[in-house]
């Protein structure tokens, strides 16, 4: 990795508070974000949008090796359809080999924030910082029933919940890039912390690793 390492690696299960995290941890160190969530949610859209099958591995490699940066502009990428079909696109090692050298791209040069699954085990192993973000399926399961809420959807909370533990499932236990925490990432559990407090923790274990935040951080 070139210069200094300013790789911050945020992993964790869905609705965990990664993106939001990311984002402030982002502005406050002056890095780009990415998240790399995205990714597979616009492989799955333009699957879904070709009437193929999500869980065949040849269309989501077609897909994923013909994605453009338009398609993570979509405002459709966030849809509880999608969310199902982004997690079966995402076990398919094709896809995860497509999407690799764009994420280590995105981060290689000057440093940056990734959200996702694998990005402090497979991504960037070497990262400066690494944080394992989670909560409890039940709190997460209501943020997520919020966000949904927020946006007009309008779906029940114990749907989501189930929709959300699936997803959890699946990921956590296919064979490539499985979801879990690296050896060396700080878990840091939100359940009982608002966005603020968990920004606080967060930039605690940022100072631990040597990355310290400019005057915007209280933006
Ligand atoms: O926002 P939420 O946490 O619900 O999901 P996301 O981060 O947008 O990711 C959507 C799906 O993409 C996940 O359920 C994973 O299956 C997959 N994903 C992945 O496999 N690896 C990543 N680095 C990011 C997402």
């Amino acid at each position: 990795m070139s210069g200094a390492n300013r790789i911050v690696a945020i992993d964790g299960p869905a609705a965990a508070g990664k993106g939001t995290l990311a984002r402030r941890i982002a502005r406050a160190l002056g890095l780009p974000y990415l998240d790399t969530g995205l990714l597979y949610r616009a492989v799955a859209r333009r699957v879904l949008d070709r009437d193929a099958g999500p869980a065949d591995p040849a269309h989501a490699e077609a897909e994923a090796l013909a994605l453009r940066s338009e398609d993570l502009e979509r405002t459709d990428l966030r849809t509880p359809e999608v969310d199902r079909a982004a997690a079966l696109v995402a076990s398919v090692p094709a896809v995860r080999a497509a999407l690799l050298s764009f994420q280590r791209r995105f981060g290689r040069e000057g440093g940056a924030v990734l959200d996702g699954r694998d990005i402090g085990t497979i991504i960037f192993p070497d990262a400066r910082a690494k944080l394992f973000v989670t909560a409890s399926v039940d709190a997460r399961a209501r943020r997520r029933w919020l966000e949904l809420r927020a946006r007009g959807v309008d779906a029940a909370l114990d749907a989501v919940r189930a929709d959300m533990q699936a997803r959890d499932a699946a990921d956590a236990s296919r064979a490539a890039a499985p979801l879990r925490a690296a050896d060396d990432a700080v878990v840091l559990d939100t359940t009982a912390l608002d966005a603020d407090q968990a920004f606080a923790a967060a930039l605690a274990v940022l100072a631990q690793a040597g990355l310290t935040a400019g005057p915007s951080a209280e933006a």
